[in-house]
């Protein structure tokens, strides 16, 4: 019946996360409400780090992907579990550096960081920055020279591979913003060009063919590219690529019928692939990095909403309304994502109602699902979607004014706030 790792129904037949009774939380701190399991947040990162040294060897990097969600507290959690930090803008490298994340640890992303965001990776001595492009390069360079550093870096690079996802995530293929694509030279323009500068050190590569992927053969068939053009690089110009970084995309469970691997299956099946190929090209095998973000804090989450109305349009279909929507989580409206809902406060009772579940704006467009099959819903209920941990809060928004939930992170069933909740206040903070 449940699709993320955290839950439970407890004697009230409430459904519990991290041990807690979701009823009492949304009574605590009202709704719509974050949730994040710590327990199962840290069992995450403790099976990709334990799959990844198995799989790639004890130098393996495991960086989460921040973007997933990120806080404060996430990048204490992601610290202290020994990962490594993917971030993709100033603001979450900013996080990064306030939460005392050790920015040796980081790489730094985006297909088009400004200036600015470069000198701040130079000066907080960001571990790898991962340049996307030809400019970034030359300016990345000119800075780095300029203070007499030499920044590490890798290059983004389009591994050709098509993994099987929602288009708007694919990103490995040639006709994608990001990277230097292998087919038109450009890449091997670009190590050129890395390997002759004086402000940057090129460290590896770095390849991500997309998000939500469940077969193991996009990564290691991506792996296998990725090496070819390791390989390439050491017989034209003698240099060696100590590290590869082979990005994020494990897909996670929202509903019945998505069967991911685990980390251990999934990261095995690419180790594999990795060594036969660095024998078959005799080449050393460099130091392997990967960054989940979905799978780490996906799974580990839930919100819950109190129903407002029902309207039940015979013939035709029920809208089940709740008090959040699109600005909490837009990835139906966006890419019409599946999430698994149940009302939180009629756990065991069946789930034989269909519903659409619409949230409060002033759009047809919000809705959170469509053919839910959840239990008979009233007003008054505590619905709960499962599986909301990544890209929700961090793709949120203040449309129409609403504030944004709090996150609160639950250990053996004791709760804290980890993001507060904003107020009118705060939506209306910055207007002058
Ligand atoms: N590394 C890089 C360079 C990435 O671009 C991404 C995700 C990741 C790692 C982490 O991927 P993950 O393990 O989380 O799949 N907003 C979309 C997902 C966009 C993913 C963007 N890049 C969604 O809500 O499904």
């Amino acid at each position: 019946m449940f699709t993320a790792q955290c839950l439970g129904v407890n004697g009230h037949g409430h459904l519990t996360v991290g041990g807690a009774d979701c009823v009492t939380l949304a009574g605590e701190y009202g709704t719509p409400l974050y949730l994040l399991d710590e327990g199962a947040l840290r069992r995450n990162c403790k099976a990709f780090a334990s799959a990844a040294r198995q799989s790639f060897g004890e130098d393996a990097i495991v960086a989460y992907a921040s973007k997933a969600l990120c806080c404060k507290e996430l990048c204490r959690i992601a610290k202290s579990e020994g990962l490594h930090l993917d971030v993709v803008s100033g603001g979450e490298l900013y996080t990064a550096m306030s939460a005392g994340f050790p920015p040796e640890n980081v790489f730094f992303h985006g297909n088009n960081k400004t200036a600015g965001e470069l000198i701040t990776a130079l000066e907080q001595g960001v571990g790898h920055v991962v340049v996307d492009n030809i400019e970034e390069l030359r300016t990345l360079d000119a800075l780095g020279a300029a203070r007499g550093k030499k920044q590490p870096i890798l290059l983004r690079i389009k591994p050709g591979v098509e993994a099987h996802t929602h288009k708007y995530v694919v990103t490995g293929s040639i006709d994608s913003k990001f990277g230097f694509a292998l087919e038109n030279g450009e890449a091997a323009e670009a190590v050129r060009l890395a390997l002759a500068a004086s402000g940057v050190r090129l460290d590896g590569l770095h390849c991500h063919i997309g998000s939500q992927i469940f077969e193991t053969e996009p990564f290691c068939e991506a792996a296998r590219v990725m090496l070819r053009f390791i390989k390439q690089i050491k017989n034209e110009t003698g240099a060696e690529m100590s590290l590869l970084n082979l990005g994020g995309g494990f897909g996670i469970k929202y509903v019945e019928a998505n069967d991911p691997l685990s980390p251990e299956a999934m990261l095995a099946a690419a180790g594999t692939a990795i060594d036969a190929e660095c024998a078959v090209l005799g080449i050393t095998k460099p130091r392997i990095a990967i960054e989940p973000g979905r799978a780490i804090v996906g799974p580990a989450g839930v919100t819950l909403y109190t129903v407002g109305s029902v309207k039940n349009i015979v013939g035709v279909r029920s809208y089940v309304a709740v008090d959040g929507g699109m600005p909490d989580n837009p990835r139906y409206a966006l890419y019409g994502s599946e999430y698994t809902a149940l009302v939180a406060n009629k756990a065991l009772e069946p789930a034989d109602f269909k519903a659409t579940i619409a949230g409060r704006c002033c759009e047809s467009g919000d809705l959170l699902q469509e053919n839910a099959m959840i239990q008979r819903p009233e007003p008054g209920d505590i619905l709960a979607v499962l599986g909301t941990g990544a890209y929700n809060y961090s793709m949120s928004s203040n449309y129409n004014r609403l504030p944004k939930p709090p996150i609160v992170l639950i250990n053996d069933g004791k709760a804290r706030v980890i993001v507060r909740g904003e107020s009118y206040e705060d939506v209306a903070a910055f207007d002058i």
